[in-house]
């Protein structure tokens, strides 16, 4: 009978499950990146973006997966790129990727974008254009996604399961530690907070497709290690950490942001409430511990004033007007652009602060 434990420290976790079979090479693809824009004194972040499945089967047939499509995450990489970060773009395999985005299959599809000319005589092949209404809105896109790729600024990463992005995370993240104040990590991906291990799989669950005959099935999943703490205290120790906090419930967004900060003590949790996520999201940082003017003693107020949660803790609110039907197509304001705008804009102070 299996027998591991139900809560998974990081270091069970990782000494229990397999990692994916390319990630050596990844790796390896990662630190040139690195240390290429490195020498050319640029900042690096980390884009993590979209959902990650849980497999029920060891021959995957039967998957747990979540809503999001990898859009905060590949919009706000095309933002980074235009404020001259150099982009790792970790995201879930099939999920929306810089550029490409805004003609997706489903919304935009790049079809409608073009034109079949009439042959200029009979019997010369037709030509194709592009129709001319999309032809500025295009341009743009291309024309950064040409320079992007010219200079190279543009690395990607794929995964799908849980299990994939940990490994990943953990061995992109300590290639990132040489960085050290110049690298971000903005870590936008949907996380399953519950997986299988393959243990269990192997051992009362299923190593082929689960078969029906049986009548109901019961799964019970064990925890996913929070990976936040090792990644600030070992992985990659100096960098400048933002995390996400997605919530249903408003009420407990700036609460669960606060636990996030005093649990891991990073930079940033970004708070979103699922339904508002594209036109408003929260910044909550701690604030640095109030330094008392020289002579003036820790009287009981004083202390009871620090140590009030309400003052320890900033929040920032930044929300933007969307239109309520925009026109297939046209491109409008992002809640992204002013999210990456603040993060840079903090992120430069930090380094000047603390270097
Ligand atoms: O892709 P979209 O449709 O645009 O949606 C964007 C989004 C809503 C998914 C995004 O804005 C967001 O909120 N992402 C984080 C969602 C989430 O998984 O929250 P969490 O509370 O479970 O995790 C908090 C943070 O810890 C996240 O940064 C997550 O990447 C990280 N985490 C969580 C668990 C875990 N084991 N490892 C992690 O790295």
């Amino acid at each position: 009978m299996y027998t591991e434990p139900t809560t998974f420290s990081a270091e069970q976790y990782f000494a229990t499950q397999l990692p994916p079979p390319t990630l050596q090479h990844d790796v390896e693809c990662v630190r040139e990146f690195i240390a290429r824009h490195q020498k050319e004194g640029r900042a690096v972040v980390l884009v993590t973006s979209g959902g990650t499945t849980v497999p029920l089967e060891l021959n995957v047939v039967r998957f747990l997966d979540n809503f999001s499509a990898g859009t905060r995450g590949a919009t706000s990489a095309e933002y980074f790129l235009k404020a001259g970060y150099a982009v790792i773009f970790m995201h879930r395999q099939f999920s929306l990727q810089p550029f490409s985005r805004h003609y997706s299959h489903s919304t935009n599809p790049f079809l409608d974008f073009l034109d079949i000319d009439s042959p200029e005589s009979p019997g010369a092949t037709p030509r194709i254009s592009v129709t001319p209404n999309k032809r500025e809105d295009l341009l743009q896109v291309l024309t950064m996604y040409k320079d992007v790729h010219a200079r190279g600024t543009l690395h990607t990463l794929t995964f799908v399961t849980v299990d994939d992005y940990l490994w990943l995370l953990r061995a992109v993240s300590k290639e990132m530690s040489v960085l050290k104040r110049k690298a971000m990590f903005y870590l936008a991906a949907a996380v399953s907070d519950f997986f299988l291990p393959r243990q269990k799989m192997a051992s009362y669950l299923s190593e082929h497709k689960i078969q029906s005959g049986k009548g109901s099935l019961h799964i019970e999943m064990d925890q996913v290690p929070k990976i936040l703490k090792p990644l600030v205290d070992e992985w990659t120790p100096g960098g400048f950490i933002v995390s996400f906090k997605l919530e249903t419930d408003e009420n407990l967004l700036l609460p669960k942001a606060r636990q996030a900060l005093e649990r891991y003590g990073h930079q940033v949790v970004i708070g979103n409430e699922l339904h508002r996520r594209k036109f408003e999201v929260v910044f909550v940082s701690k604030k640095p511990s109030p330094a008392l003017p020289p002579g003036i003693k820790q009287t009981k107020e004083a202390i009871s004033h620090a140590t009030d949660p309400s003052n320890s803790f900033s929040e920032y609110w930044l929300r933007i007007d969307i239109p309520e039907h925009p026109a297939p197509g046209v491109l409008v304001k992002e809640i992204e652009e002013d999210i990456v705008a603040e993060l840079v804009k903090r992120h430069t102070e930090w380094v000047e602060n603390t270097s």
